[in-house]
């Protein structure tokens, strides 16, 4: 197994471009499955979860073309003649449940294994499951698989989500786009993700209005067309490099970097002390001298502080002046790099959901272990501000959503390498 290296050397400078979301990219794919003619995505990332949905897809009958090195995607699902969406695929990434949505609408039935993916907790796709079931979806869970059924096709209906999931309004989303008649989502998630396939899938020939807010409307057509859609840039690897100079200083500026994608976030490293500009070309980030200030943080849904970016908010606020609390609201157990972090000499005392950290002057490196995607970038960027060398292992969950990370942190000065295991 890999592991990265990284060696602590002060402050950054340079450009970091920002690739499209790989949570986009992941509901964006399935897409391709609701019509026959091809889907070609531009700014696509080169991530194995990527690999890991193309591989499911076309486990399903759907070509799959990666053109440009990967940055392009040319999806067709002209013939599916599988219905089965593999365990052995499924395990190894949540976002597969994205499938079922799709291939329901347009099958009329699809059988699904229940998936795996992060372990931040319990995360059941009850919710997916429900919305699918207002649309007049039959379904029935047997040995570890969804099997779904709509015989005369599924039927617009009104679902109100009794808490805010992005995956359950994406699927149902997808699938209310082929349905008789009109679907009304209440309480749906406002992610620049589900703003982003909901473009698309107009694109398409889909009708939906209200994506963004908490109520979309979708009126079903009979079919949906071909599309060529860009891919939204990455708001969690963008926060994640905006991050970078404000652990160990410097000035990075990150190409394709939008606000609005950030807002939350962005309002919290200026409380914090660290400076946030608008480029022609994006967003540069700036902190100069001493310590940032510590600040509190509390994860919500969009447009809150993201779950995804609490991990190396933390490995910021390990070296902030003061104490900082940092409530997770979206997932249980999401606080695992906490003892990696303390590992470097971090103080952190986590209760429940809450996660109390006092900044000291200097981390120090460690070898330390990743234990999911997030919390595995938080150790790098701790990394980067200990003294001497931090050694991350089991690397593996980065590569999930970060591409070429060394090359990226690198460029901007990092002492940064990857260590190829047997
Ligand atoms: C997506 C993102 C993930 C991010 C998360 C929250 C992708 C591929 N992944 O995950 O990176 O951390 O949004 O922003 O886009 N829940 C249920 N029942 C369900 C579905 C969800 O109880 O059927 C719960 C979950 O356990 C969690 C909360 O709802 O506590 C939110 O999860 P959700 O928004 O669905 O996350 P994902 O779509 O899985």
């Amino acid at each position: 197994m890999d592991s990265i290296v990284v060696t602590g050397n002060g402050p950054l400078k340079g450009q970091i471009p920002i690739a499209g979301a790989k949570n986009a990219c992941l509901t964006l794919m399935p897409a391709t499955l609701l019509s026959e003619e091809p889907l070609t995505l531009t700014n696509a990332p080169r991530l194995s979860d990527i690999k890991t949905m193309s591989t499911l897809l076309q486990s399903l009958g759907a070509e799959v073309t990666q053109m440009q090195g990967g940055k392009v995607l040319a999806l067709s699902s002209h013939a599916l003649d599988n219905h089965v969406a593999d365990y052995d695929i499924v395990r190894k990434m949540r976002a597969s449940i994205l499938v079922l949505g799709p291939m329901l609408a347009r099958a009329g039935h699809a059988v699904v294994s229940l998936p795996g993916g992060c372990a931040i907790g319990a995360r059941p796709v009850d919710l997916h499951l429900k919305a699918l079931e207002a649309m007049g979806a039959e379904l029935d869970l047997r040995e570890g698989y969804v099997h779904a059924k709509a015989p005369g096709g599924l039927r617009g209906g009104t679902f109100e989500f009794p808490i805010v999931s992005v995956g359950a309004t994406e699927n149902a989303l997808m699938a209310a786009t082929l349905a008789k008649g009109t679907t009304v989502l209440k309480n749906a998630a406002r992610e620049p993700e589900i703003v982003d396939l909901a473009q698309c899938l107009r694109r398409m020939g889909a009708q939906i209005e209200g994506a963004g807010t908490s109520t979309i409307t979708i009126q079903g057509v009979d079919r949906l067309g071909g599309a060529t859609h860009p891919v939204v840039p990455d708001r969690i690897e963008l926060g994640t490099y905006m991050l970078a100079p404000a652990i160990c200083g410097g000035e990075v500026e990150c190409l394709g970097g939008r606000i609005d994608l950030v807002q939350a976030f962005c309002e919290r490293l200026n409380a914090a002390g660290v400076s946030v500009e608008e480029t022609e070309h994006g967003l540069k980030v700036s902190r100069q001298n001493g310590r940032v200030r510590a600040v509190d943080v509390i994860t919500e849904p969009f447009p809150g502080f993201p779950t995804d970016l609490q991990a190396q908010m933390m490995a910021l606020m390990c070296t902030a002046e003061g104490t900082s609390v940092l409530e997770e609201r979206i997932f249980e157990n999401r606080f695992m790099h906490a003892p990696e972090l303390m590992r470097m000499g971090a103080r952190i005392d986590v209760q429940g959901g809450t996660a109390t950290v006092t900044g000291v002057e200097h981390l120090k490196g460690a070898p330390v272990m990743a234990t999911d995607l997030r919390a595995s970038v938080s150790l790098i960027l701790a990394g980067l501000a200990a003294e001497g060398e931090t050694v991350v292992n089991r690397v593996y969950h980065l590569d999930r959503g970060y591409e070429s990370v060394e090359e990226k942190l690198g460029n901007v000065g990092a002492k940064i390498e990857r260590i190829s295991g047997q």
